[in-house]
C-alpha cells in the first residue's frame, strides 16, 4: 500500500450548508495524521487551471458555522473533456498531491469516478447536496439545514395563507428527487407533497383541498418539488386555476434560499464525522468510495454504486402525509 503524503480537497456542484464543516474536519484530521493539505478552489476548475492553496489548521478556523463553501464551487465544463482531465492530472502531479477528497452531489461523483478510472489517484467522496438524492447514504450533508429553511418559510406562508383562506403551492428544490418536498411536507404539516417519483392526479389534489376547506381548514399548503417537465409549482397552479377557478391559489418558489444559511447541528456533526472518516478511509488504503451514513454508522460505497443506485422514496412517508393532512 502506497503511503499518502498530501491530500487535496475540493467542493463541486451546488453548494450545501455543512460543506465548510466537512472541509474543516478533513483538514484537521489530515494534519492530525501528519498529512499535508491543499485546498483546491472552484471545484474541478481548480484542478484543471491549477488554482490551489496550501492549508494549515488555521485555514479552517471559524468556518464550521458558515454556510456556502470557503473553497468556492462550480460546475466545470472543462473537466468533462479528456484534455481537461489530463491537465488536471498533470497539475495534481506537479503539486505532489497523492490523494483527493471531493465533496458534492451526483455530478461531482460522476466526475470523480471517471477521473479515478483514468488516473492512478485514490479519491474519497463525501455526499454534499441539499437534495439527499444519492444512493449509499441515508442522508447527505446540507439536507437537514435545507429542510429547516423550508419549514421556517412554510410556517410564515401559513400565517398569510390562513388569514386569506388561500391555497399555496410552495416549490422546493430537489433535482428530480422528492426528498425535500416529501419530508418538508411532513415537517411543516403541509396538506400534500407533489414529487417527481409519483404521477399527480389534479382531480384528486383538488378534492383533497376542497375536503380540507369544507372540514374547517383555513388554508391549504402543497409542497411541490421543482420539475422542469411539468413546470413545477407554477405549472401546477396554472392547471388548478384553469380547472378549478374557485381557488385563489398563490405560488412561492423558495429557490436558492434553500442552499444558504448556517448549518444545523445535525449537518455540522454529519459533516465532521464524514470528513474525519474520509481521512481514515484514505489511510486504510480505500479508494474510489463515497462515505455514507447508514443507520448511524459510517459506510463506504463504491462510486459506481453511489451514482447508479437510486435511493427509493419511502412509501410510508407518502402515506404519512396523506394520513396527517385529514
Ligand atoms: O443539486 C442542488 C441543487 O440546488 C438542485 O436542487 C437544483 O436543481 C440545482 O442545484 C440548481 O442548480 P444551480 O444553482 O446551478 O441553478
Amino acid at each position: 500500500m502506497r503511503r499518502i503524503k498530501k491530500v487535496g480537497i475540493l467542493t463541486s456542484g451546488g453548494d450545501a450548508p455543512g460543506m465548510n464543516a466537512a472541509i474543516r474536519a478533513i483538514t484537521r484530521s489530515a494534519i492530525y495524521n501528519n498529512l499535508n493539505v491543499v485546498g483546491i478552489r472552484r471545484g474541478y476548475y481548480g484542478l484543471v487551471f491549477n488554482d490551489m492553496v496550501p492549508f494549515d489548521s488555521g485555514s479552517v478556523s471559524n468556518i464550521i458555522q458558515q454556510g456556502g463553501t470557503i473553497l468556492k464551487t462550480a460546475r466545470c465544463k472543462e473537466f468533462i473533456s479528456d484534455e481537461g482531465r489530463f491537465e488536471a492530472y498533470k497539475n495534481l502531479c506537479a503539486q505532489a498531491i497523492d490523494a483527493l477528497v471531493v465533496i458534492g452531489g451526483d455530478g461531482t461523483l460522476r466526475g470523480a469516478r471517471i477521473f479515478a478510472e483514468e488516473n492512478d489517484i485514490p479519491i474519497v467522496a463525501l455526499p454534499g447536496t441539499i437534495d439527499n438524492d444519492l444512493g449509499g447514504t441515508d442522508i447527505t450533508i446540507g439536507y437537514d439545514t435545507a429542510l429547516n429553511t423550508i419549514i421556517e418559510a412554510v410556517d410564515k406562508i401559513r400565517d398569510t395563507a390562513t388569514s386569506h383562506e388561500r391555497l399555496f403551492f410552495v416549490e422546493v428544490m430537489g433535482h428530480m428527487a422528492g426528498y425535500l418536498a416529501l419530508n418538508g411536507a411532513i415537517a411543516s404539516g403541509a396538506e400534500a407533497a407533489i414529487i417527481p417519483e409519483r404521477e399527480t392526479e389534479i382531480d384528486q389534489l383538488a378534492e383533497l383541498v376542497r375536503r380540507g376547506f369544507r372540514k374547517s381548514k383555513n388554508s391549504a399548503i402543497v409542497l411541490v418539488a421543482e420539475n422542469p417537465a411539468t413546470g413545477g409549482a407554477l405549472g401546477l397552479a396554472q392547471r388548478i386555476k384553469e380547472e378549478f377557478p374557485e381557488y385563489d391559489a398563490r405560488v412561492t418558489i423558495l429557490g436558492h434560499l434553500q442552499r444558504g444559511g448556517s448549518p444545523t447541528a445535525a449537518d455540522r456533526i454529519l459533516a465532521s464525522r464524514m470528513g474525519a472518516e474520509a481521512i481514515n478511509a484514505l489511510m486504510a488504503g480505500q479508494r474510489n468510495v463515497m462515505i455514507g451514513s447508514q443507520n448511524g454508522r459510517m459506510v463506504y460505497t463504491p462510486f459506481t454504486m453511489a451514482v447508479t443506485q437510486k435511493k427509493p422514496i419511502k412509501e410510508t412517508d407518502i402515506e404519512l402525509v396523506k394520513i396527517l393532512s385529514i
